[in-house]
């Protein structure tokens, strides 16, 4: 599939896909939660200047836009940059200091430019080795020295876990799905149910360092983002009770760097520094 194609694809399985209020759904939530703690982990002071490529429809780029940062936000969906351009016009003592339809690969920003890069998105929509590298060595170029980027990666292991918990796994069209996820982490859905997702690529832990490392990163860590959590039997009891809430977070905390257990989160977050 080539570029263009690919970049298609996205746009296409994002048109039916409903990206603007995922995250207020189910483990979602926690996947936001955790998310958010590992960018304030490590984000230097306000003012800084921050690119979200791969922004979709401005989650996390509103959300650091209103605690004060520069947040440049860039996607290659069209109907994600209007949904991301409405909401920073809901917030407008801080907007966002730009939302504009690009690619991660070949980001508009100048050298040396960002204090901070987030990739949540292109990692593990871009198949291609090749593409994935372009996306970092982009964000290294962009990022002052000792700026930081946050890599997101779909577990290699994901699918498993997902189907297994979430009660697909018996389907027969699933089946080969799977198995090539297992293989070599190459996801492919013909069956145009999106339950199934799209083209993406599912890494091992270890291949999103070697990524970054590739790229000319110093990796500052690889952390699971959900853990386990997201695996929890009646989510949403637990999520909605604040007491369960802070035991899950803490949980989750605890095992986050677990070398045996960071394949069974859903989504896997490496840092580095240039
Ligand atoms: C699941 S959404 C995540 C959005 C948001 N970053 C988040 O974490 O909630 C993945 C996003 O990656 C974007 N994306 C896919 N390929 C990309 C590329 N080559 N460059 C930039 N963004 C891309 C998609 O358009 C989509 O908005």
């Amino acid at each position: 599939m080539s570029n263009e194609d690919s970049i298609q694809e996205v746009v296409r399985f994002y048109g039916d896909a409903e990206e603007a209020t995922r995250l207020r759904a189910g483990w979602f939530q926690l996947e936001q939660a955790r998310t958010q703690e590992l960018i304030l982990r490590h984000l230097p002071p306000t003012p800084a200047t921050i690119v979200d490529a791969g922004g979709g429809a401005g989650a996390y780029a509103c959300w650091l836009a209103a605690r004060g940062y520069h947040v440049h936000l860039i996607d290659p969906v069209p109907k994600h940059v209007e949904q991301a351009r409405a909401a920073s016009a809901g917030q407008p003592e801080h907007p966002l200091a730009s939302a504009e339809v690009g690619d991660a690969r070949r980001l508009p920003h100048g050298d040396a430019s960002a204090d901070a890069v987030l990739l949540l998105g292109p990692l593990y929509h871009l198949v291609e080795r090749e593409d994935r590298l372009a996306c970092l060595r982009e964000a290294h170029r962009v990022l002052r020295p000792g700026g930081l980027a946050w890599g997101a990666g779909i577990s290699r292991f994901a699918s498993l876990f997902d189907s297994l918990s979430s009660g697909f796994f018996s389907d027969p069209a699933f089946a080969p799905i799977l198995a090539r996820d297992l293989e070599d982490g190459q996801h492919r859905n013909p069956t145009g149910n999106p339950l199934y997702f799209t083209d993406a690529f599912f890494h091992r832990p270890g291949e999103l360092s070697r990524d970054f490392l590739a790229a000319g990163f110093q990796v500052v860590e690889v952390t699971a983002i959900e853990g386990p959590g997201w695996l929890a039997r009646d989510f949403d009891l637990l999520w909605n009770d604040p007491a369960h809430r802070e035991r899950l977070l803490a949980a989750v905390r605890k095992v986050e760097r677990e070398p045996s257990v960071l394949g069974a989160s859903s989504h896997i977050m490496a840092i580095g520094r240039k």
